[in-house]
């Protein structure tokens, strides 16, 4: 069987030019993400991932898919960042369960693997959803904290390859059938502890211009300060322009936002903000950033975004009927607000590093 990597450039629209390849590559995508986690949460579509996987000055995407007999069967991408020498190349490969187990994922790899070394990466990383499995042979999180299926086809497979199991996130899904009044409970307890200095602000859509720069110092806090585990992080600079160039971007994918942010009043600065992508289409929606500054936590602010942009999200969305997030496993702190929310888990993300020489060091 022969099979061809073939580049895909990512097109202005889908209409055009191109269009068809980026369909198959998204396509491949979410076959793959669906058949690893068990159902569609994770699904999106094509012109919504359509500006998020076009590069931009911060990230640099390259794509590529595998063929064979014309008919796509893999897929890859590496994200490199232009504008930090240190900071490592995001890596990722899926083959149909088809066509597994012939060095199609090994190519793929090899191939995406050398973009990253070319481009002066210290280390490749790779953030991949296993399957759920209990029981039987375990990988344990360096973290203390989880563990993965040491048999599931990805964690061999990056295993195999020099990769290290960095941490273990934990993917988790939130019912929201019934929970007003838990919500109102749990918003009006957090309002409580935190006192009178505290206010919320929420918004839809592109962040207000009087946030922009604090939404900037925010953004650039949470490069550093989530919970990475061994993971070889440099911090992200954000500006009010980059804040505004990324809202554009979730426009551009018919995403739309939904942020909670608390003022602290007597400084008028924001300390926190919680947001939650709602999908174009599909009934799922995703928790993005939270974070809270360390100079204001263990006031409960935690809970008071989460619990009010939800309520929000319920006013707003009524079409959603879930919310899925994304945590690190030690990450205990944004653990207990999410379960007393009632996230349950759903599966495990493994955040995966290969340390590479770089020429000259
Ligand atoms: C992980 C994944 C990409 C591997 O794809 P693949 O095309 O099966 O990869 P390969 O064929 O190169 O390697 C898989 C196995 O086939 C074996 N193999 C490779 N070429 C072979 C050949 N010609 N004949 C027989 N076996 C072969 C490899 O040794 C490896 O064996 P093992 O894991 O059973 O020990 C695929 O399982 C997948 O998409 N999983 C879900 C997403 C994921 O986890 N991605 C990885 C993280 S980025």
């Amino acid at each position: 069987m022969s099979y061809f990597v073939d580049e895909v450039i990512v097109p202005e629209t889908l209409d055009g030019p191109g269009a068809d390849d980026f369909r198959a590559f998204v396509t491949v995508r979410n076959t793959v993400e669906a058949g690893v986690v068990g159902n569609d949460v994770l699904t999106m579509q094509a012109h919504e991932l359509l500006p998020a996987f076009r590069s931009n000055p911060q990230r640099a995407r390259r794509l590529f898919t595998v063929s064979v007999d014309g008919a796509p069967v893999g897929r890859a991408m590496v994200t490199t960042r232009p504008l930090a020498a240190g900071a490592g190349a995001d890596l990722v490969v899926d083959v149909l369960p088809a066509y597994r187990g012939r060095g199609i994922g090994a190519a793929l790899l090899d191939h995406v693997e050398g973009i990253g070394r070319a481009a002066g990466a210290p280390a490749l990383q790779s953030f991949v959803a296993h399957s759920v499995v209990a029981g039987g042979d375990r990988i344990a999180s360096p973290t203390g904290y989880g563990d993965l299926p040491a048999g599931d086809p990805g964690v061999r497979f990056l295993r195999a390859h020099g990769f290290v199991l960095e941490q273990v996130a934990r993917i988790s899904v939130l019912e929201l059938a019934g929970l007003e009044a838990r919500l109102a409970e749990l918003r009006a307890a957090a309002q409580a502890a935190a006192g009178d200095e505290y206010r919320l602000h929420t918004w839809q859509g592109p962040t207000p211009a009087e946030w922009l720069d604090e939404l900037a110092v925010l953004r650039t806090r949470m490069s550093t300060d989530a919970p990475m585990a061994g993971m070889t992080v440099v911090p992200d600079p954000w500006d009010a322009e980059r804040v505004v160039a990324h809202d554009d971007r979730h426009f551009a994918g018919g995403r739309t936002v939904l942020t909670t942010a608390v003022e602290h009043a007597p400084t008028g600065r924001l300390t926190g903000f919680s947001e939650i992508e709602i999908p174009s289409s599909g009934a799922t929606a995703h928790q993005g950033d939270t974070l809270v500054l360390r100079d204001h936590r263990g006031h409960r602010l935690g809970m008071l975004l989460k619990a009010a942009v939800t309520q929000e999200l319920l006013e707003r969305a009524p079409q959603i009927d879930a919310v899925v997030t994304f945590n690190a496993e030690e990450n205990r702190p944004m653990l207990d607000v999410n379960e007393a929310l009632g996230f349950r888990p759903m599966g495990f993300e493994g955040a995966w590093q290969k340390r590479v020489e770089v020429a000259g060091e």
